[in-house]
């Protein structure tokens, strides 16, 4: 992590410390945890929230072509700085609970989601609305990949009932891949 990435990360939590929800961008080893189960076959990337851009740097490392991948970030300074470094990716300066009106793709097509997002701090009707919205871009064994620092999924139980998405923890780190449920998937309809 550069010494520049820092101080504006840290710029921007003071800012706004609730949605930037962490004082300084994760490290590779946390990045490499998160896009552990990425290939180049899994078929084109969202991100959500990546900030300085650690968990694309390290799904470019995987391989994934950077044209695959779609960055949506609320940060002004952190969006510029991503469409400098990441000039092949799309670069979206907005507000992941708007994916839905956003038709960002033509049909299901994304193969996994990585939130960097603090889905904790979030209201629980905006996280349920970036859910869905990611959820509906993606093929159906898609998987939504969280990372956390708290103890528990950050995506309350409530939500994960009531849409019947599963949660699977990756040990040892809190990163979180949630799933559709077996039975909405639609093979099984
Ligand atoms: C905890 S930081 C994680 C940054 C990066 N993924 C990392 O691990 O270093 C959360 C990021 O999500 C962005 N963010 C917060 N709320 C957002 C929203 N509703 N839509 C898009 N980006 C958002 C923040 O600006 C910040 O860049």
């Amino acid at each position: 992590m550069s010494v520049s990435d820092a101080l504006a990360f840290f710029r921007a939590w003071i800012s706004n410390p609730l949605r930037v929800a962490a004082v300084a961008p994760s490290g590779s080893a946390v990045a490499s945890l998160m896009t552990q189960d990425i290939t180049p076959g899994t078929g084109p990337i969202l991100e959500l929230g990546p900030g300085t851009g650690p968990f694309t740097q390290a799904l470019l490392e995987r391989g994934v072509p950077e044209q695959n991948i779609t960055l949506v970030e609320y940060d002004a300074t952190f969006a510029r700085l991503l469409a400098r470094r990441f000039p092949l990716a799309r670069v979206l300066h907005m507000d992941a609970a708007e994916l839905t009106a956003a038709g960002l793709y033509a049909g299901a097509t994304v193969g996994a989601v990585i939130s960097g997002l603090g889905i904790l701090a979030m209201p629980a009707d905006k996280a349920s609305a970036i859910l869905s919205g990611a959820f509906a871009c993606m093929v159906p064994g898609g998987a939504f990949y969280q990372i956390t620092y708290g103890p528990r999924c950050p995506v309350p139980r409530a939500i994960l009932d009531r849409t019947g998405w599963t949660m699977r923890n990756l040990p040892p780190a809190s990163v979180y891949r949630i799933m559709r449920h077996r039975s909405l998937l639609p093979s099984a309809l």
